[in-house]
């Protein structure tokens, strides 16, 4: 038997990756921009046993069949491909976030996978690869493999799709103070979402002024611009769900108390706090603030109506080997 464990952390988009210009390989419509989590992460363990008579996996303590095994064999059979193997894998994943948070956890578990599995047959694959590898499990895990505020690099093929950092964490104190306000069944899904975001009128302009976008934000970053920062990602937010409200069948994400925080927060920005919200594809808000301010923007989320909990998230580090982060400690 051969095994590794890999930690990974979830990352919140800046700007939003919406629609693939290739839905197997999960080749994006357009470039995006995110912050890795720190303090939340999935810890995922893999051991591949000719032994095994076929793939397991265990979510949070649960024994998964059905399409969550299924998508998880067919990505292994991906890293089997790389390694040229046909050897089964047992798979054990836990994240430290509660599913409540409405985070796109298969973003870090997908990034600990990849790291885990191929390390755990042997593949010493690169940053880069591994970012193309975790991909294709699911497009925003390729964000999750480098550190820091990190760049998706759109491509035009399998191998020139893959993330890069573009700031480590300690380059600028932002906190995501995500927001709970809804702790109800999940909502459709990304992998479906992405399907039908061709059929929103409002995609094609989406994406054509994403590299504008995407120029505003990495600068934003570059320079610990808080002003630029929080009107580019509020915008990118708000055009990434005029799209899904505008596809067929429509997607609605925002329930009553997202929209009043959406309209609470720009309020507090212009009496000074520096603070502002991006929503992915559920209710809960994320609401990013420089760090000095994390204590009272926390306070007034904590006091808002409909609001049922507050998490607050720094900028987190890459994908790491168990074995790695205890020789570091
Ligand atoms: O990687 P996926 O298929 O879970 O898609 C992520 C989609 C959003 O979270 C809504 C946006 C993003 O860029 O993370």
């Amino acid at each position: 038997m051969t095994s590794a464990i890999a930690i990974a952390h979830p990352n919140i988009a800046l700007i939003k990756y919406w629609g693939n210009r290739d839905d197997l390989l999960r080749l994006p419509s357009n470039g995006s921009i995110s912050m890795n989590l720190d303090g939340l992460f999935a810890r995922t363990q893999v051991a591949f046993d000719p032994a095994f008579t076929q793939d397991s996996l265990s979510l949070n303590g649960r024994e998964e069949t059905g399409k969550a095994l299924a998508r998880m064999t067919g990505f292994l059979d991906l890293v089997r491909r790389l390694s040229n193997t046909d050897i089964y894998a047992q798979v054990i994943s836990e994240n430290n976030f509660p599913t409540a948070a409405g985070l796109a956890s298969s973003a870090a578990a997908f990034a600990a996978l990849s790291l885990a599995a191929t390390h755990a047959l042997g593949l010493d694959i690169g940053e880069r690869d591994l970012s193309c590898l975790a991909r294709r499990g699911s497009g925003s895990a390729c964000r999750s493999i480098p550190g820091g505020f990190v760049e998706w690099l759109p491509g035009n093929d399998d191998q020139s799709s893959y993330a890069v950092s573009i700031a480590p964490p300690e380059h600028w104190d932002l906190v995501d103070c995500i927001t709970i306000v809804e702790s109800l069944p999940k909502n459709t899904g990304s992998t479906e979402g992405h399907r039908l975001a061709g059929t929103s009128p409002l995609q094609t302009a989406r994406v054509a002024d994403a590299p504008r976008r995407l120029d505003i934000c990495r600068q934003a970053i570059i320079n610990r611009d808080f002003e630029a920062l929080a009107a580019i990602t509020e915008l990118d937010s708000t055009l990434m769900h005029a799209v899904m409200m505008t596809s067929s069948p429509p997607l609605f994400y925002w329930h009553t108390s997202s929209l009043a925080l959406m309209k609470e927060i720009p309020d507090w920005r212009e009496h000074g706090l520096p603070v502002c919200y991006t929503l992915d594809a559920g209710p809960n808000v994320h609401v990013l603030c420089q760090g000095t301010a994390a204590n009272q923007v926390k306070g007034r989320l904590e006091q808002f109506p409909g609001v049922e909990q507050v998490l607050p998230a720094r900028p987190g580090g890459p994908a790491q080997l168990v074995e790695n982060l205890i020789s570091t400690l």
